[in-house]
Protein backbone atom coordinates (compact mmCIF):
# COMPACT_ATOMS: atom_id res chain seq x y z
CA UNK A 1 0.00 0.00 0.00
CA UNK A 2 2.21 2.70 -1.11
CA UNK A 3 0.73 6.02 -0.98
CA UNK A 4 2.73 9.27 -1.13
CA UNK A 5 2.12 13.16 -0.21
CA UNK A 6 -0.24 15.42 -2.57
CA UNK A 7 1.03 19.01 -3.61
CA UNK A 8 -1.94 21.14 -1.83
CA UNK A 9 -1.65 24.41 -2.52
CA UNK A 10 1.24 27.22 -4.11
CA UNK A 11 3.44 29.36 -1.99
CA UNK A 12 6.44 31.84 -2.72
CA UNK A 13 9.77 32.63 -1.08
CA UNK A 14 10.59 36.62 -1.17
CA UNK A 15 13.77 38.17 -0.56
CA UNK A 16 15.54 41.44 -2.06
CA UNK A 17 14.53 41.60 -5.33
CA UNK A 18 14.03 37.90 -5.97
CA UNK A 19 11.13 35.15 -5.19
CA UNK A 20 11.38 31.28 -5.07
CA UNK A 21 7.77 29.90 -6.11
CA UNK A 22 7.17 26.66 -4.03
CA UNK A 23 4.43 23.53 -3.66
CA UNK A 24 3.34 22.96 -0.48
CA UNK A 25 3.11 19.07 0.47
CA UNK A 26 0.75 17.36 2.43
CA UNK A 27 0.81 13.55 3.79
CA UNK A 28 -2.08 11.01 4.59
CA UNK A 29 -1.99 12.83 8.29
CA UNK A 30 -2.29 16.57 7.11
CA UNK A 31 1.51 17.17 7.52
CA UNK A 32 2.46 19.68 5.41
CA UNK A 33 6.08 20.57 4.28
CA UNK A 34 7.34 23.39 1.86
CA UNK A 35 9.07 22.08 -1.11
CA UNK A 36 12.49 23.54 -1.44
CA UNK A 37 13.79 20.09 -3.87
CA UNK A 38 14.88 23.07 -6.64
CA UNK A 39 15.85 25.65 -4.10
CA UNK A 40 19.68 25.95 -4.70
CA UNK A 41 19.17 25.25 -8.41
CA UNK A 42 17.13 28.06 -8.55
CA UNK A 43 18.33 30.78 -6.60
CA UNK A 44 21.73 29.15 -5.13
CA UNK A 45 20.10 29.51 -1.48
CA UNK A 46 20.04 26.23 1.05
CA UNK A 47 18.27 26.43 4.26
CA UNK A 48 20.04 26.02 7.21
CA UNK A 49 18.87 23.83 9.99
CA UNK A 50 21.29 22.39 12.55
CA UNK A 51 19.96 19.15 13.71
CA UNK A 52 17.61 18.81 11.03
CA UNK A 53 14.42 20.29 13.52
CA UNK A 54 12.64 21.48 10.66
CA UNK A 55 13.74 19.46 7.68
CA UNK A 56 11.85 16.46 5.79
CA UNK A 57 14.49 13.94 4.41
CA UNK A 58 11.85 11.49 2.91
CA UNK A 59 8.53 10.20 2.98
CA UNK A 60 7.72 7.48 4.77
CA UNK A 61 4.51 5.12 5.34
CA UNK A 62 5.95 3.11 8.34
CA UNK A 63 5.35 5.26 11.61
CA UNK A 64 3.41 8.23 12.35
CA UNK A 65 4.02 10.28 15.60
CA UNK A 66 2.24 13.46 16.57
CA UNK A 67 3.88 15.37 19.25
CA UNK A 68 1.76 17.74 20.60
CA UNK A 69 -1.47 14.91 21.27
CA UNK A 70 1.38 11.78 22.21
CA UNK A 71 0.04 9.49 19.49
CA UNK A 72 2.38 7.04 17.52
CA UNK A 73 1.20 4.36 15.63
CA UNK A 74 3.27 1.81 13.36
CA UNK A 75 1.35 1.46 10.19
CA UNK A 76 -1.80 3.00 10.95
CA UNK A 77 -2.20 0.84 14.47
CA UNK A 78 -2.11 2.67 17.78
CA UNK A 79 1.55 1.50 20.13
CA UNK A 80 -0.86 0.96 23.23
CA UNK A 81 -2.93 -1.90 20.96
CA UNK A 82 -0.43 -2.93 19.60
CA UNK A 83 1.51 -3.49 23.02
CA UNK A 84 -1.57 -4.93 24.52
CA UNK A 85 -2.74 -7.33 21.83
CA UNK A 86 0.11 -8.26 19.67
CA UNK A 87 3.45 -10.33 20.10
CA UNK A 88 7.01 -8.20 19.40
CA UNK A 89 7.44 -10.61 15.86
CA UNK A 90 3.93 -9.54 15.11
CA UNK A 91 4.74 -5.83 15.10
CA UNK A 92 8.30 -6.91 13.70
CA UNK A 93 6.50 -8.41 10.84
CA UNK A 94 4.31 -5.52 10.48
CA UNK A 95 6.59 -2.94 10.14
CA UNK A 96 8.66 -4.86 7.80
CA UNK A 97 5.66 -6.00 5.63
CA UNK A 98 3.09 -3.13 5.90
CA UNK A 99 0.31 -5.38 7.77
CA UNK A 100 -0.10 -7.73 10.58
CA UNK A 101 0.60 -11.73 9.93
CA UNK A 102 -1.98 -14.36 9.64
CA UNK A 103 -1.40 -17.61 11.13
CA UNK A 104 0.70 -18.92 8.89
CA UNK A 105 2.64 -15.95 7.73
CA UNK A 106 3.52 -15.59 11.58
CA UNK A 107 4.73 -19.26 11.95
CA UNK A 108 6.75 -19.17 8.96
CA UNK A 109 8.10 -16.22 10.08
CA UNK A 110 8.81 -17.29 13.87
CA UNK A 111 10.15 -20.72 11.88
CA UNK A 112 12.72 -18.51 10.46
CA UNK A 113 14.00 -16.88 13.14
CA UNK A 114 14.40 -19.74 15.21
CA UNK A 115 16.42 -21.77 12.08
CA UNK A 116 18.66 -18.18 11.71
CA UNK A 117 19.45 -18.02 15.46
CA UNK A 118 22.98 -19.60 15.52
CA UNK A 119 26.05 -17.65 14.71
CA UNK A 120 29.16 -18.93 13.76
CA UNK A 121 31.71 -20.31 15.75
CA UNK A 122 34.26 -18.00 14.88
CA UNK A 123 32.30 -15.65 15.21
CA UNK A 124 30.98 -16.11 18.78
CA UNK A 125 34.86 -16.49 19.40
CA UNK A 126 35.96 -13.75 18.55
CA UNK A 127 33.86 -12.02 21.44
CA UNK A 128 36.29 -13.39 23.65
CA UNK A 129 39.19 -11.66 22.49
CA UNK A 130 37.25 -8.48 23.93
CA UNK A 131 37.82 -6.77 27.00
CA UNK A 132 35.90 -8.35 30.17
CA UNK A 133 34.09 -4.82 30.15
CA UNK A 134 33.66 -4.12 27.28
CA UNK A 135 30.51 -2.66 26.54
CA UNK A 136 27.88 -4.47 24.69
CA UNK A 137 26.83 -1.85 22.29
CA UNK A 138 30.75 -1.96 21.03
CA UNK A 139 31.16 -5.43 20.58
CA UNK A 140 27.18 -5.65 19.01
CA UNK A 141 27.92 -2.75 16.38
CA UNK A 142 31.34 -4.27 15.59
CA UNK A 143 29.49 -8.60 15.22
CA UNK A 144 26.68 -7.12 13.10
CA UNK A 145 28.72 -5.31 10.24
CA UNK A 146 30.77 -8.58 10.80
CA UNK A 147 27.99 -10.64 10.02
CA UNK A 148 28.00 -9.59 6.56
CA UNK A 149 31.26 -11.15 5.68
CA UNK A 150 29.65 -14.76 7.09
CA UNK A 151 26.17 -13.80 4.51
CA UNK A 152 27.17 -11.76 1.50
CA UNK A 153 24.38 -13.78 0.62
CA UNK A 154 22.07 -11.39 2.35
CA UNK A 155 22.67 -8.68 0.95
CA UNK A 156 21.32 -9.82 -2.90
CA UNK A 157 18.21 -11.59 -1.48
CA UNK A 158 16.14 -9.13 -2.19
CA UNK A 159 13.22 -12.05 -3.95
CA UNK A 160 13.38 -13.38 -0.33
CA UNK A 161 12.87 -10.65 1.98
CA UNK A 162 11.98 -12.82 5.35
CA UNK A 163 14.99 -14.74 4.95
CA UNK A 164 16.95 -11.84 4.75
CA UNK A 165 14.85 -10.21 7.91
CA UNK A 166 14.33 -12.99 9.90
CA UNK A 167 18.23 -14.11 9.35
CA UNK A 168 19.58 -10.33 11.03
CA UNK A 169 16.68 -10.68 13.50
CA UNK A 170 17.68 -13.88 14.52
CA UNK A 171 21.79 -13.30 14.35
CA UNK A 172 21.69 -9.83 16.51
CA UNK A 173 19.41 -11.23 19.26
CA UNK A 174 21.88 -14.02 19.35
CA UNK A 175 24.76 -11.51 18.87
CA UNK A 176 23.09 -9.41 21.71
CA UNK A 177 22.94 -12.86 24.48
CA UNK A 178 27.27 -13.41 23.90
CA UNK A 179 27.84 -9.80 24.26
CA UNK A 180 25.95 -9.94 27.69
CA UNK A 181 27.72 -12.90 28.69
CA UNK A 182 30.59 -11.54 27.43
CA UNK A 183 29.93 -8.35 29.83
CA UNK A 184 29.79 -10.51 32.76
CA UNK A 185 33.02 -11.63 31.95
CA UNK A 186 31.42 -14.85 31.04
CA UNK A 187 32.27 -17.05 27.92
CA UNK A 188 29.97 -16.20 24.96
CA UNK A 189 28.37 -19.70 24.43
CA UNK A 190 25.50 -19.05 21.89
CA UNK A 191 22.42 -21.42 23.23
CA UNK A 192 20.44 -22.69 20.57
CA UNK A 193 16.82 -21.16 20.55
CA UNK A 194 15.34 -23.43 22.97
CA UNK A 195 11.69 -21.22 22.83
CA UNK A 196 10.21 -18.44 20.77
CA UNK A 197 12.14 -15.23 20.01
CA UNK A 198 11.34 -13.53 22.81
CA UNK A 199 11.58 -16.31 25.40
CA UNK A 200 15.02 -17.22 24.34
CA UNK A 201 15.93 -12.93 24.33
CA UNK A 202 15.55 -13.77 28.12
CA UNK A 203 18.43 -16.06 27.70
CA UNK A 204 20.46 -13.08 28.63
CA UNK A 205 20.20 -12.94 32.27
CA UNK A 206 17.99 -16.07 33.55
CA UNK A 207 19.86 -19.53 34.82
CA UNK A 208 17.15 -21.30 31.64
CA UNK A 209 18.72 -24.43 32.12
CA UNK A 210 16.30 -26.85 33.74
CA UNK A 211 14.42 -23.41 34.87
CA UNK A 212 10.82 -22.36 33.23
CA UNK A 213 10.48 -19.02 31.94
CA UNK A 214 8.78 -16.23 34.28
CA UNK A 215 5.64 -15.92 31.62
CA UNK A 216 5.20 -12.00 33.17
CA UNK A 217 8.59 -10.95 33.02
CA UNK A 218 8.64 -12.57 29.02
CA UNK A 219 5.60 -10.97 28.47
CA UNK A 220 6.94 -7.80 29.86
CA UNK A 221 10.26 -7.67 27.35
CA UNK A 222 8.31 -8.11 24.62
CA UNK A 223 6.04 -5.15 25.23
CA UNK A 224 9.00 -3.05 26.00
CA UNK A 225 10.30 -4.26 22.72
CA UNK A 226 7.08 -3.30 20.93
CA UNK A 227 7.50 0.31 22.53
CA UNK A 228 10.76 -0.15 20.87
CA UNK A 229 10.32 -1.20 17.47
CA UNK A 230 10.44 2.41 16.06
CA UNK A 231 10.19 5.73 15.82
CA UNK A 232 10.08 6.95 12.10
CA UNK A 233 12.41 9.73 11.89
CA UNK A 234 14.87 9.61 15.09
CA UNK A 235 18.84 9.89 15.01
CA UNK A 236 19.49 6.66 14.77
CA UNK A 237 17.30 5.56 11.99
CA UNK A 238 18.41 8.56 10.13
CA UNK A 239 22.16 6.87 10.19
CA UNK A 240 20.69 3.99 9.39
CA UNK A 241 19.17 5.93 6.23
CA UNK A 242 21.97 8.05 5.37
CA UNK A 243 24.42 4.84 5.39
CA UNK A 244 22.42 3.00 3.00
CA UNK A 245 21.00 5.67 0.99
CA UNK A 246 24.96 5.24 -0.07
CA UNK A 247 24.42 1.80 -1.44
CA UNK A 248 26.14 0.30 1.96
CA UNK A 249 24.38 -3.46 2.90
CA UNK A 250 22.35 -3.73 5.20
CA UNK A 251 24.67 -5.27 7.98
CA UNK A 252 27.01 -2.32 7.56
CA UNK A 253 23.78 0.24 7.23
CA UNK A 254 22.20 -1.20 11.17
CA UNK A 255 25.85 -1.59 12.57
CA UNK A 256 26.16 2.61 11.87
CA UNK A 257 22.36 2.32 13.66
CA UNK A 258 23.59 0.74 17.08
CA UNK A 259 26.29 3.31 17.10
CA UNK A 260 24.33 6.35 16.99
CA UNK A 261 21.73 4.76 19.03
CA UNK A 262 24.58 4.44 21.59
CA UNK A 263 24.96 8.12 22.59
CA UNK A 264 23.16 9.03 25.75
CA UNK A 265 21.30 11.76 24.28
CA UNK A 266 19.72 9.10 22.17
CA UNK A 267 19.13 5.25 23.29
CA UNK A 268 22.18 5.49 26.19
CA UNK A 269 19.97 7.77 27.94
CA UNK A 270 18.17 4.56 29.53
CA UNK A 271 21.50 3.80 31.02
CA UNK A 272 21.79 7.18 32.02
CA UNK A 273 18.99 7.28 33.50
CA UNK A 274 19.63 4.72 35.94
CA UNK A 275 23.09 6.43 36.45
CA UNK A 276 21.60 9.22 37.10
CA UNK A 277 19.01 7.92 39.59
CA UNK A 278 22.15 6.05 41.50
CA UNK A 279 23.78 9.86 42.25
CA UNK A 280 20.74 11.25 43.45
CA UNK A 281 19.92 8.66 45.97
CA UNK A 282 23.45 7.95 46.66
CA UNK A 283 23.38 11.92 47.72
CA UNK A 284 20.34 11.60 49.85
CA UNK A 285 17.70 11.61 47.36
CA UNK A 286 16.86 14.77 47.60
CA UNK A 287 14.95 15.42 44.10
CA UNK A 288 14.24 18.85 44.47
CA UNK A 289 18.43 19.75 44.33
CA UNK A 290 18.11 17.59 41.01
CA UNK A 291 15.71 19.62 39.72
CA UNK A 292 16.92 23.03 40.68
CA UNK A 293 20.51 21.53 39.39
CA UNK A 294 18.84 21.27 35.50
CA UNK A 295 18.24 25.07 36.02
CA UNK A 296 21.29 26.36 36.38
CA UNK A 297 22.88 26.57 32.99
CA UNK A 298 26.48 26.24 34.27
CA UNK A 299 25.98 22.65 35.98
CA UNK A 300 25.54 21.85 32.62
CA UNK A 301 23.17 19.21 33.74
CA UNK A 302 19.97 17.22 32.52
CA UNK A 303 17.32 15.00 33.44
CA UNK A 304 17.97 11.90 31.94
CA UNK A 305 14.68 10.30 29.76
CA UNK A 306 13.52 13.45 30.16
CA UNK A 307 12.15 15.92 27.15
CA UNK A 308 11.99 15.19 23.59
CA UNK A 309 12.54 16.36 20.27
CA UNK A 310 8.95 15.26 18.59
CA UNK A 311 7.00 14.93 22.04
CA UNK A 312 5.89 18.28 24.00
CA UNK A 313 3.75 15.74 25.78
CA UNK A 314 3.64 12.85 27.69
CA UNK A 315 6.17 10.12 25.55
CA UNK A 316 3.12 7.39 25.13
CA UNK A 317 5.67 4.89 25.02
CA UNK A 318 6.53 5.80 28.46
CA UNK A 319 3.01 5.93 30.20
CA UNK A 320 3.26 2.21 28.91
CA UNK A 321 6.12 1.32 30.16
CA UNK A 322 5.97 2.97 33.73
CA UNK A 323 2.79 0.53 33.57
CA UNK A 324 5.37 -2.53 33.21
CA UNK A 325 7.75 -1.33 35.08
CA UNK A 326 5.24 -1.32 38.35
CA UNK A 327 3.94 -4.80 37.22
CA UNK A 328 7.11 -6.58 37.04
CA UNK A 329 8.53 -4.91 39.97
CA UNK A 330 5.48 -6.30 42.12
CA UNK A 331 5.23 -9.98 40.38
CA UNK A 332 9.54 -9.97 41.95
CA UNK A 333 8.41 -8.37 45.11
CA UNK A 334 11.10 -6.01 44.11
CA UNK A 335 11.25 -2.81 46.20
CA UNK A 336 13.59 -0.26 44.24
CA UNK A 337 14.49 3.07 45.71
CA UNK A 338 15.34 4.24 42.47
CA UNK A 339 11.59 3.74 41.32
CA UNK A 340 10.87 6.00 44.35
CA UNK A 341 13.08 8.66 42.91
CA UNK A 342 11.94 8.55 39.81
CA UNK A 343 8.20 9.17 40.87
CA UNK A 344 9.73 11.67 43.51
CA UNK A 345 11.52 13.35 40.33
CA UNK A 346 8.76 13.07 37.75
CA UNK A 347 5.89 14.82 40.03
CA UNK A 348 8.08 17.45 40.91
CA UNK A 349 9.45 18.35 36.98
CA UNK A 350 6.03 18.50 35.95
CA UNK A 351 4.95 20.87 38.44
CA UNK A 352 7.68 22.64 37.94
CA UNK A 353 7.46 25.82 35.50
CA UNK A 354 10.64 25.24 33.76
CA UNK A 355 9.48 21.69 32.58
CA UNK A 356 5.93 22.76 31.69
CA UNK A 357 7.66 26.00 29.66
CA UNK A 358 9.90 23.83 27.21
CA UNK A 359 7.26 20.92 27.93
CA UNK A 360 9.46 18.52 29.28
CA UNK A 361 8.17 14.77 29.62
CA UNK A 362 9.27 11.20 30.83
CA UNK A 363 9.93 9.91 27.50
CA UNK A 364 10.82 6.03 26.67
CA UNK A 365 13.95 5.70 28.16
CA UNK A 366 12.95 6.93 32.06
CA UNK A 367 11.21 3.78 32.96
CA UNK A 368 12.78 1.35 31.34
CA UNK A 369 15.89 0.35 33.07
CA UNK A 370 14.59 0.56 36.40
CA UNK A 371 12.54 -2.82 35.10
CA UNK A 372 15.17 -4.10 33.08
CA UNK A 373 17.57 -3.64 36.29
CA UNK A 374 15.14 -5.42 38.54
CA UNK A 375 15.16 -8.55 35.73
CA UNK A 376 18.48 -8.48 36.04
CA UNK A 377 20.05 -7.01 33.41
CA UNK A 378 23.19 -4.95 33.81
CA UNK A 379 22.87 -1.31 32.80
CA UNK A 380 24.97 -1.49 29.83
CA UNK A 381 22.73 -4.25 28.42
CA UNK A 382 19.97 -1.53 28.64
CA UNK A 383 20.49 -0.01 25.04
CA UNK A 384 21.36 -3.63 23.44
CA UNK A 385 17.52 -4.32 24.74
CA UNK A 386 16.58 -0.89 22.83
CA UNK A 387 18.62 -1.93 19.85
CA UNK A 388 16.98 -4.97 19.62
CA UNK A 389 13.96 -3.50 19.33
CA UNK A 390 14.22 -0.92 17.00
CA UNK A 391 15.67 -3.62 14.37
CA UNK A 392 12.57 -4.10 13.09
CA UNK A 393 12.37 -0.32 12.34
CA UNK A 394 15.64 -0.01 10.74
CA UNK A 395 15.43 -2.69 8.91
CA UNK A 396 11.60 -1.44 7.44
CA UNK A 397 13.12 2.05 6.79
CA UNK A 398 16.01 0.92 5.18
CA UNK A 399 14.14 -1.82 2.91
CA UNK A 400 11.89 1.39 2.23
CA UNK A 401 14.41 3.66 1.21
CA UNK A 402 15.76 1.23 -1.09
CA UNK A 403 12.35 1.18 -3.23
CA UNK A 404 11.80 5.26 -2.82
CA UNK A 405 11.94 6.41 -6.38
CA UNK A 406 13.02 9.72 -4.62
CA UNK A 407 15.65 7.86 -2.59
CA UNK A 408 19.57 10.10 -3.75
CA UNK A 409 22.53 9.27 -1.48
CA UNK A 410 21.87 12.11 1.49
CA UNK A 411 24.45 14.80 1.22
CA UNK A 412 23.79 17.95 3.20
CA UNK A 413 25.04 21.44 2.79
CA UNK A 414 26.74 23.77 4.86
CA UNK A 415 27.16 27.66 5.92
CA UNK A 416 31.21 27.69 5.84
CA UNK A 417 32.26 30.30 8.02
CA UNK A 418 36.16 29.16 7.44
CA UNK A 419 39.11 31.37 6.31
CA UNK A 420 38.76 33.58 3.13
CA UNK A 421 41.55 32.37 0.31
CA UNK A 422 45.32 32.27 1.38
CA UNK A 423 48.48 31.34 -0.07
CA UNK A 424 51.18 28.68 1.74
CA UNK A 425 54.65 30.08 3.08
CA UNK A 426 57.68 28.38 3.61
CA UNK A 427 57.44 26.68 7.55
CA UNK A 428 60.44 29.46 8.68
CA UNK A 429 57.74 32.05 7.78
CA UNK A 430 54.80 30.83 9.65
C1 LIG B 1 15.24 8.92 22.49
O1 LIG B 1 13.95 11.17 18.29
C2 LIG B 1 13.43 10.11 18.80
O2 LIG B 1 12.37 9.66 18.43
C3 LIG B 1 14.27 9.46 19.89
C4 LIG B 1 13.62 8.31 20.66
C5 LIG B 1 13.38 7.10 19.76
O3 LIG B 1 12.50 6.29 20.10
O4 LIG B 1 14.17 6.91 18.80
O5 LIG B 1 12.39 8.72 21.21
C6 LIG B 1 14.54 7.82 21.78
O6 LIG B 1 16.34 9.25 22.13
C7 LIG B 1 14.53 9.62 23.61
C8 LIG B 1 15.38 10.80 24.22
C9 LIG B 1 16.38 10.23 25.20
N1 LIG B 1 17.33 11.28 25.64
C10 LIG B 1 17.25 11.80 26.89
O7 LIG B 1 16.39 11.49 27.73
C11 LIG B 1 18.36 12.79 27.20
C12 LIG B 1 17.78 14.03 27.92
N2 LIG B 1 16.97 14.77 26.95
C13 LIG B 1 17.56 15.87 26.26
O8 LIG B 1 18.91 15.89 26.09
C14 LIG B 1 16.70 16.42 25.13
O9 LIG B 1 15.44 16.58 25.64
C15 LIG B 1 16.62 15.64 23.82
C16 LIG B 1 17.97 15.25 23.31
C17 LIG B 1 15.79 14.41 23.99
C18 LIG B 1 15.93 16.53 22.79
O10 LIG B 1 16.80 17.60 22.53
P1 LIG B 1 16.34 18.88 21.66
O11 LIG B 1 15.05 18.63 20.98
O12 LIG B 1 17.51 19.27 20.82
O13 LIG B 1 16.04 19.98 22.77
P2 LIG B 1 17.13 21.01 23.34
O14 LIG B 1 18.36 20.28 23.77
O15 LIG B 1 17.28 22.13 22.34
O16 LIG B 1 16.38 21.56 24.65
C19 LIG B 1 15.40 22.62 24.56
C20 LIG B 1 15.40 23.27 25.96
C21 LIG B 1 16.79 23.72 26.44
O17 LIG B 1 16.61 24.76 27.37
P3 LIG B 1 16.77 26.34 26.85
O18 LIG B 1 18.06 26.42 26.08
O19 LIG B 1 15.53 26.60 26.01
O20 LIG B 1 16.77 27.14 28.15
O21 LIG B 1 14.96 22.29 26.93
C22 LIG B 1 16.03 22.04 27.85
C23 LIG B 1 17.31 22.53 27.20
O22 LIG B 1 18.27 22.87 28.19
N3 LIG B 1 16.05 20.59 28.06
C24 LIG B 1 16.24 20.00 29.25
C25 LIG B 1 16.15 18.61 29.01
N4 LIG B 1 15.91 18.40 27.69
C26 LIG B 1 15.86 19.63 27.11
N5 LIG B 1 16.50 20.51 30.49
C27 LIG B 1 16.64 19.60 31.50
N6 LIG B 1 16.56 18.25 31.34
C28 LIG B 1 16.32 17.72 30.11
N7 LIG B 1 16.25 16.37 29.93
Amino acid sequence: MNMTYKKVSEGELKWDDQHFPMDVLEGSENERAIDIRKLRGTTGLITYDPGYVNSGACQSSITFIDGQKGILRYRGYDIAELSTHCTFIEVAYLLIHGNLPNRDELGAFSKLLTEHAAVEENLAHSFRHYPENAHPMAILSAMVVSLSTWHPEVEVADNDLDKTVTQILAKVRTLASCAHQQSRGETCTPVPPKFDYVNDAMMFTLPLIGREMNPVLVQAIDKLLILHADHEQNCSTSVVRMVGSSGANLHASISSGICALWGPLHGGANQAVIEMLEDIYRDGGDVNKAVEKTKDKNANYRLMGFGHRVYKTYDPRAKIAKKACKEVLDHLGVEDPLLDIAMQLEEKALSDSYFQDRNLYPNIDFYTGITYRAMGFSPNMFTVLFALGRLPGWIAHWLELKKDPENRIGRPRQIYTGPNARETVSIEER
